[in-house]
């Protein structure tokens, strides 16, 4: 089947409580894996590509293993989403790309470090909504900023700094008609979110029931959302690697993310470290080899385990097949106003 609009699966996700892992993809390991793991769970698929991803891919290697993912698995819906959109330019080239969902992250400035104003992200965001809803396309929005600017988009600080105030998301997706809304609760991107195990001090998972509470059919996405497993710290520690101690955000936390609204969860860090740390096993245990294929492959499977468990955690597993399948073009009808004529 065609590439499917994330708002498609986020509104099943939603009607039947359950969460979908946005995954993160730079390389053909990385799709390959978060493939495989949909087919053996029947779970309905969300792959972004963020802005460094895209660049250093290349846009049309991207596309092509995208498609080749479609091809290769007709019964799974799967959804391109550009990941941390920093300017309405980026999320209009994703667009053009095929992406069939893009984030518009205007609470950070185009730099994507900065706190933006209010105003700002209202303008950039409808700007994009406009746009991609013209085209049928999903557009997720933010509100509150993360902390870190370890890997990707982050305002710095330890994430308490701009956390999400409840009243002004509900006037924020009455002022954009985003179609989700990522929340900032305390999380940041990167392995090193919090130095303990995460108490409501930090992650402040209240703010989301208070914004459920709010804006009940509205869904939230929650970014910064790997949990950072001990297990692939010590692996990859084990085998030469300097990773500090670090705590995610715990599965159990999550889960309760899902039952108050959370229908997208990102996690990209810590695949990174199952890559990581299989590579690492392989270069210490086996010297000799040199084919890539003998530390890519293990890479791989050390992913596929980690994208089947939050598959199965977040309860998306079993739900590809139950999802009516729709394109963006027949999306388009869906959000043009009422009484519109064209
Ligand atoms: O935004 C955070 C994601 O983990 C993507 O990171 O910008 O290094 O590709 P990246
Ligand atoms: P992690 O760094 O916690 O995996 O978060 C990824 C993310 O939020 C991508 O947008
Ligand atoms: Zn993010």
């Amino acid at each position: 089947m065609p590439l499917v609009p994330m708002r498609v699966m986020l509104d099943h996700a939603a009607e039947n409580g359950y969460g979908i892992a946005a995954l993160n993809v730079n390389n053909m390991e990385q799709i390959q894996a978060i493939m495989e793991a949909a087919k053996e769970t029947d779970s309905p698929v969300i792959v972004q590509a963020s802005r460094g991803a895209r660049k250093y891919t290349n846009d049309a290697y991207l596309r092509h293993l995208m498609l080749a993912a479609a091809e290769l698995n007709p019964n799974l819906p799967i959804a391109m989403h550009q990941d941390h959109g920093n300017s309405p330019a980026t999320c209009i080239s994703a667009i053009e790309q095929g992406f069939t969902s893009v984030m518009m992250d205007g609470s950070l400035t185009e730099d994507g470090k900065t706190p933006s104003s209010y105003q700002y992200n209202v303008k950039v965001t409808r700007e994009v909504v406009d746009y991609a809803h013209a085209r049928g396309v999903t557009v997720e929005g933010e509100i509150g900023t993360l902390g870190g600017i370890e890997d990707g988009h982050g305002a710095g600080g330890t994430g308490l700094e701009h956390v999400t105030d409840p009243v002004q998301a509900e006037k924020f997706v009455a002022d954009t008609g985003v179609d989700a809304l990522a929340v900032a609760i305390g999380t940041s991107h990167g392995a090193y979110k919090f130095a303990q195990k995460p108490t409501g001090e930090v992650l402040k998972m209240t703010v989301i029931e208070e914004i459920h509470r709010r804006l009940p059919n509205c869904h939230l996405v929650m970014h910064g959302s790997s949990s950072v497993p001990r297990e692939l710290v010590d692996l990859i520690n084990k085998y030469g690697g300097k990773m500090k101690e670090s705590y995610g955000v715990p599965i159990e936390e999550i889960q309760r993310g899902i039952k108050h609204g959370v229908c997208k969860v990102n996690v990209d860090t810590d695949n990174r470290l199952a890559i990581t740390g299989a590579i690492r096993k392989v270069f210490a245990e086996l010297p000799d080899k040199f084919d890539p294929r003998d530390y890519m492959g293990p890479a791989r499977e050390a992913m596929k385990k980690v994208c089947v468990e939050r598959m199965v955690a977040f309860g998306q597993a079993g739900n590809a097949g139950k999802i009516k399948p729709r394109t963006c073009r027949q999306m388009v009808g869906f959000y043009k106003p009422k009484g519109a004529r064209k």
